[in-house]
């Protein structure tokens, strides 16, 4: 199973959640077997490191994103990647028009995709302080163990292979 989380700098959001799930992922029974990346719609900071808020606020979680760099999304994502999940609304957007026809039923709001009732999406911190920070992590941990629960379901039920 591969899932790419996708927001639209790929510096603030996408990465916290590339690193929550990563970290919720290891602790669980698919640690090494689910392939997880981010990438932004807009290319402006493609390179860059994480922003320095958003490396803060996952250290103090206990999560390191400072290796991660910015990149934008692609067309061809949408076949390498089972789920292009996106963070909100415009995201999702901008992915859909990107998605060749056979692709978009496999683009998604990665909240409520999580199981997540309520937000539908991630608010942007970029402007933001480290509250809004906080707020992005609190999301992006809870749908980050919402997709645990899912993929483990799917497992499961046989609608991934062991
Ligand atoms: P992100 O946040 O989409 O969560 O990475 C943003 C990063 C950069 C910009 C906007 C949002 N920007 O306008 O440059």
């Amino acid at each position: 199973m591969r899932l790419l989380l996708v927001c639209l700098g790929n510096i603030c959001r996408s990465p916290m959640a590339e690193g929550a799930l990563r970290a919720r992922l290891e602790q669980s029974p698919l640690a090494g077997r689910v392939e997880v990346d981010s990438a932004g719609t807009g290319g402006w900071h493609a390179g860059q490191r994480p922003d320095d808020r958003a490396i803060a606020c996952a250290a103090r979680h206990g999560v390191d994103i400072s290796g991660l760099r910015a990149r934008q999304l692609q067309p061809a994502d949408f076949g390498r990647f089972d789920w292009v999940l996106c963070a909100d609304a415009d995201n999702r957007r901008d992915a859909d028009r990107l998605a060749p026809d056979a692709a978009r039923g496999r683009v998604s709001l990665w909240l409520p995709w999580a199981g997540l009732e309520a937000p539908a999406a991630i608010p942007d911190p970029y402007t933001g302080g480290h509250a809004h920070f906080e707020q992005v992590w609190q999301l992006v941990d809870a749908a980050a163990v919402g997709t645990v629960r899912r993929l483990l379901h799917d497992a499961e039920s046989g609608i991934i292979g062991a």
